[in-house]
């Protein structure tokens, strides 16, 4: 991320949007908001989790019909409009979501719904062909016919990049493109939106990771719950200002790490083996003590957190919980052990998104909640259980009946962590617990770990964050190649020290 920024070029206005309102059943997501976009620029679109930055963009992109407001798209006024006429007028949008047909290969799902054909039969050789110059423009290497569902999440992402850019956008919508991508793939992102800026396209980016913007944003539009805040342009030194402008408040501590006296040992694992990328796992977890693990991507920190917690079978190793012997074969063993774990990807592994609210809180619960010899539910008992969860993370929805689906990203994520709130539980691991959460809830869940901490309670999370592994931990593990190959107490870690451990196996 060393490159030079290269000026925006005084632009035309590429996009003007105002008044615009949309309402969902129980939601106003967009009131009288405005937005512009100019060539040549990238404008971050920021605010909390459910402020309607999708919502927003997904009606510019023809995802959504608004429900009122004007839309002028290269000064002309854009009247009938969906996806496709979006596209066709130069519009594209990644979406926050991975939206991809799995089951097709890389340059079919590039080239779905404008196929190249020849003599009227599908022309597979070109298509693959101009997929492979796209991804090697990216500079990524994957190969145009391999089937989706076998790439992993971050190369996903990337072939969800290059269908956006393949259409010769003028408009280019990026909602959370990095997400899951490491950090050689962000520099490359980065590296392309410089290009595409200096080719004279308007960019927009949505992103939580606040400190990314540095390296590519010209200006910031706010919004906070379905409105318009303000507009200007991004300086570094204005961070607070912008961060206060979109939770509404300051934030005056973003790591708010409270120190406890070191107590019993809750948590060992010993030599534990599983798969490639659990080699000889040994750590040790402490009352009043939050333990970050950093690492790389395919680190195997994601796979040591499945392991613990009998998703994925052991080889080997023991787990010990205040110091007896656990067996664990499946999560349900874990749960009742009392080891519970927030995954990393919480549309698949985290959350039920066609069921309500109140049932994925109440899933994992149901032992807690019914009774007598039909285990009915306690309806009552359930409902106490859910409005507490959603008031101590401050969840925004519009009731708990409504699909957890529904809401936006960062909120669904706190509904994955809410779950584990209600239950007396020792051991609590996290994966990757900010991903997509804005700033203000991001503190909120750093207050939930130090409240578990401070009753006694075993924390550990995975994180790609550095800021955040550095910030929340009291003790720092870093992986490498399925193994653990650093240890630092924090206050003594720098990030170039966890960097060197983190990268131990790899040549030069
Ligand atoms: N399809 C939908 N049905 C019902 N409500 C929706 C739908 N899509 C969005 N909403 C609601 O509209 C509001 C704005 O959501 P939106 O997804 O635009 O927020 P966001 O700013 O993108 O948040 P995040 O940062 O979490 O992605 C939220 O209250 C959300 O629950
Ligand atoms: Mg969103």
């Amino acid at each position: 991320m060393e490159e030079k920024r290269t000026p925006a070029p005084a632009g035309k206005e590429l996009v003007k949007m105002t008044g615009i309102m949309k309402e969902f059943p129980g939601v106003k997501a967009l009131d009288d908001v405005r937005f512009n976009l100019y060539s040549g620029e990238v404008l971050a679109l920021l605010g909390e989790n459910g402020a309607g930055k999708s919502t927003l963009m997904k009606i510019l992109s023809g995802v959504y019909q608004r429900d009122d407001g004007e839309i002028l798209l290269f000064g002309k006024p854009v009247k009938e409009w969906d996806a496709n006429k979006a596209k066709d007028a130069g519009v594209a949008i990644i979406h926050q979501e991975l939206n991809m047909c799995t089951h097709l290969s890389v340059a079919e799902n590039i080239f779905l719904g404008r196929e190249l054909v020849k003599k009227e039969r599908l022309d597979n050789d070109r298509m693959n062909e101009e997929t492979r110059e796209i991804l090697n423009k990216l500079n990524i290497d994957i190969d145009p016919k391999a089937q989706v569902s076998d790439l992993a999440i971050s190369k996903q992402q990337m072939v969800e990049i290059a269908k956006a850019l393949s259409q010769n956008a003028r408009v280019l919508i990026m909602d959370e493109p990095t997400s899951a991508l490491t950090s050689k793939e962000i520099d490359d992102l980065f590296k392309i939106i410089h290009q595409l800026k200096a080719d004279g396209i308007g960019i927009v980016y949505i992103s939580h990771r606040l400190e990314e913007l540095q390296h590519i944003v010209d200006r910031v539009i706010i919004m906070r719950d379905g409105h318009f805040i303000t507009e200007m342009p991004y300086d570094i030194n204005k961070m607070d200002e912008i961060i206060a402008n979109m939770v509404g408040h300051e934030i005056k501590e973003k790591f708010p790490h409270v120190a406890c006296k070191k107590g019993k040992k809750i948590l060992e694992v010993k030599n534990l083996n599983a798969g490639p990328l659990v080699r000889n796992v040994n750590l040790e977890l402490y009352e009043g003590e939050i333990v970050g693990i950093a690492g790389l991507m395919g680190a195997g920190r994601t796979e040591t957190t499945r392991a613990i917690f009998g998703i994925d079978p052991k080889e080997s190793g023991q787990i010990f919980i205040d110091g007896n012997e656990v067996i664990i074969h499946s999560p349900a063993d874990s749960i009742r052990a009392g080891l519970v774990l927030a995954p990393e990807d919480r549309k698949k592994d985290g959350l039920c998104t066609r069921l309500s609210i109140s049932d994925n809180i109440a899933l994992p619960n149901l032992d807690m909640l019914s009774s007598g010899p039909l285990g009915t539910v306690n309806r009552k008992k359930e409902k106490e259980m859910v409005d507490q969860s959603v008031q101590s993370l401050k969840i925004k929805l519009p009731n708990a009946q409504v699909d957890a689906g529904s809401l936006s990203g960062g909120n669904q994520q706190k509904i994955v962590v809410a779950k584990w709130l209600a239950r007396e539980s020792r051991v609590v691991i996290f994966d990757e617990p900010t991903r997509g959460i804005d700033v203000a809830a991001k503190v909120e869940i750093y207050n939930l770990m130090n409240q578990l901490k401070q009753s006694g309670i075993g924390v550990m999370f995975v994180s790609s964050e550095m800021p955040e592994v550095l910030g929340m931990s009291d003790r720092i593990l870093v992986m490498c190649d399925g193994r653990i190959t650093g240890e630092f107490m924090a206050g003594e870690a720098t990030q170039d020290q966890i960097l060197t451990k983190a990268t131990q196996f790899e040549k030069k």
